[in-house]
């Protein structure tokens, strides 16, 4: 599931983040990426343990707890503390996929979702579209600043080279509590059902309620906590 979530920070979040961003030193980006990634890869990076990062980090974890569209399609166990990257012109990110396992400090996770969050306006650059490739073909991401795309992190990805202005972004990813992206997706699909019908009939309608246990005996069967 390719999933677009939209106004995950509000416009004065992302102004503070530019803000904060803009006086940071920023590093080749390489230095997160695996060996065979590197290669791919050339943009420029906040460091990871740079204060400013942790601090906007913070932010958009928080922003990320109280959506309850992230919520419900990530059901999220872990996420990764986001970190920050910059394309200017003539950067780019060729075709590759994520490390599978990765480190946070001590702490080892997979990684099942990956996100992009979008900082800069889509007027102020030409190229730098998200590429995701599924079943379907490829789809060309470029979303509003405060804006967020959250994939499979199975998907083979990329960032087309940047040829007018610079793409800032936060990315991270998370482990959710259900491994396989169809699973995620039918319990996203049931879930959105699930509150639409309640909306209409009343939460305690009794087939809101059975649709409700289904939707958790669903959960029990999948999650891996
Ligand atoms: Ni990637």
């Amino acid at each position: 599931m390719l999933l677009h979530v939209e106004n995950v920070l509000t416009p004065d979040q992302v102004a503070h983040a530019r803000e904060a961003l803009a006086a940071q030193a920023w590093v080749d980006g390489r230095v997160t990426a695996g060996e065979q990634s590197a290669l791919a890869k050339r943009n420029l990076q906040v460091p990871e343990d740079a204060p400013a990062a942790r601090e906007l980090g913070e932010m958009i974890l928080t922003a990320l707890g109280r959506n309850p569209q992230f919520v419900s399609a990530a059901l999220p166990l872990r996420v990764f503390p986001p970190l920050f990257n910059r394309y200017d012109e003539g950067m780019a990110f060729d075709t590759h996929v994520d490390n599978a396992i990765r480190f946070a400090g001590p702490v080892r996770f997979r990684t099942d979702l990956s996100a992009t969050l979008f900082l800069t306006d889509p007027g102020d650059y030409d190229g730098g579209e998200l590429i995701v490739e599924d079943a379907y073909g490829e789809h060309a991401i470029k979303l509003a600043a405060g804006d967020m795309i959250l994939y499979p992190a199975t998907s083979l990805h990329r960032v087309a080279p940047i040829t007018r202005g610079s793409r800032w972004a936060a990315f991270f990813w998370a482990q959710s509590m259900v491994r396989a992206d169809a699973q995620r997706s039918l319990l996203y699909d049931l879930d959105n059902a699930i509150q639409a019908m309640s909306v209409k009939v009343g939460q305690g309608d009794p087939a809101v309620v059975s649709l409700t246990g289904t939707y958790n005996n669903l959960l029990r069967m999948w999650a891996d906590v």
